[in-house]
């Protein structure tokens, strides 16, 4: 990849606890994964921006003047989305030739497209000589999701990819979109993701319906609290004010407010190297997800209820939006083939289908070379 002059990547992600809560101002605790996107960049004196792709044979080009016109493109609508709200933020697009190269599975809840979205800003920052600016990087990424590709995601995804480090959580506080950065402590035990191989679309999911449901929680509740977002609601209350909620938003909101109850004693748990209170927690949240959120399906509560039934595994939940993708599992190391293997042969009974396990470490966010 010589002939280019940056290879800038930014990572996928897997998020431990703190599921739907970051569009409701919750703290979250995802973290950077080995799986990425990298893109290879170098300037081409137009002003167009030439994509190719290491695993597909087209070959699109953007116009840089015209970039609101590619939201229907099968390919290029996350680098084009990613490239105009860039633009719109006041930065200078330059031309370039961009190959692009992504590990992270797609539909696989480990965010692919922030992955593509923040990596692509961040080689068009490098090739206009900015220095990186990793929140607002997150943030311009966060409205290509959300204006470009119409899903009206939270900032966690586009955060965790840009802002992630090697061997650390974050406690990413979506309401000041500041983040604490803890070890990444397992001591005996490991992270196992296992993807359910049920794609995801989010465009098509509940994913919007379950924003209008919390967010008609909030406008009920803020009659009696004097609360700006639902992370603010504590459990107590929550016990006394829930009754002004009915039906699935009540289920919606309470989900949401003990969702962050349990982050809270997650970063604790994590904090203390107390892994099997953190898998409680786990277990906790995917049951919550499952019943009150209503946000995993037959698929991931296959892929969980094995998991959490092996003797090696601590906890197991589905991770990001849901309605197919992965779960992450807690599990000793020691029992991590065994375990592997009575989940895969577990939920092909069940479900018919394979499972996939991936290897991925925790990693860096966005990374910047010099080729
Ligand atoms: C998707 C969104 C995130 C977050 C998760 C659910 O991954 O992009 O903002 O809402 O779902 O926690």
């Amino acid at each position: 990849m010589t002939e280019y002059t940056y290879k800038v990547t930014a990572a996928g992600r897997i998020n431990i606890i703190g599921e739907h809560i970051d569009y409701c101002g919750g703290k979250v605790m995802p973290a950077a994964l080995s799986l990425k996107n990298t893109v290879y960049v170098r300037p081409n004196g137009t002003n167009k921006i030439n994509l190719s792709w290491t695993t597909l044979e087209d070959r699109v080009t953007l116009d840089i003047d015209k970039l609101e016109s590619y939201r229907n493109l099968k390919y290029g609508n996350y680098q084009a989305g990613a490239a105009l709200m860039w633009q719109k933020a006041g930065h200078n697009v330059i031309g370039c030739d961009m190959l692009q190269d992504c590990t992270v599975p797609f539909g696989s809840g480990l965010s692919s497209s922030a992955a593509i979205e923040v990596s692509t800003i961040a080689a068009l920052a490098t090739l206009a000589g900015e220095q990186i600016n990793h929140v607002e990087i997150a943030l311009a990424a966060q409205k290509a999701e959300r204006e470009y590709a119409g899903v009206n995601c939270g900032i966690m995804d586009q955060y965790a990819s840009a802002c992630g480090k090697q061997d650390f959580v974050m406690l990413l506080d979506c309401n000041s979109v500041t983040c604490e950065y803890l070890p990444l402590r397992l001591g005996d035990y490991a992270l196992v993701i296992i993807n359910c191989n049920k794609p995801h679309n989010l465009v098509d999911s509940k994913y919007n319906e379950r924003r209008e449901e919390v967010e008609q929680a909030l406008r009920i509740l803020q009659t009696a609290l004097p609360v700006s977002c639902l992370a603010e609601v504590t459990e107590q209350q929550f016990e006394k004010y829930g009754s002004l909620l009915h039906g699935k938003v009540y289920d919606r909101c309470k989900h949401v407010v003990e969702e962050c109850a349990r982050v809270n004693k997650a970063a604790i748990a994590m904090k203390n190297g107390d892994i099997k209170t953190l898998g409680t927690l786990l277990n906790a949240s995917h049951k919550s997800l499952k019943e009150l959120y209503e946000v995993t399906g037959k698929e991931l509560d296959a892929l969980a209820a094995a998991a959490q039934s092996h003797p090696a595994c601590v906890g197991s939940r589905m991770t990001g939006a849901g309605f197919g993708g992965c779960t992450v599992s807690l599990v000793r190391k020691d029992g991590v083939e065994q375990f592997k293997q009575a989940v895969a042969k577990e939920y092909k009974q069940k479900i018919g289908y394979d499972c996939k396990m991936y290897d991925a470490e925790i990693a860096d966010g966005i990374t910047v070379t010099k080729l």
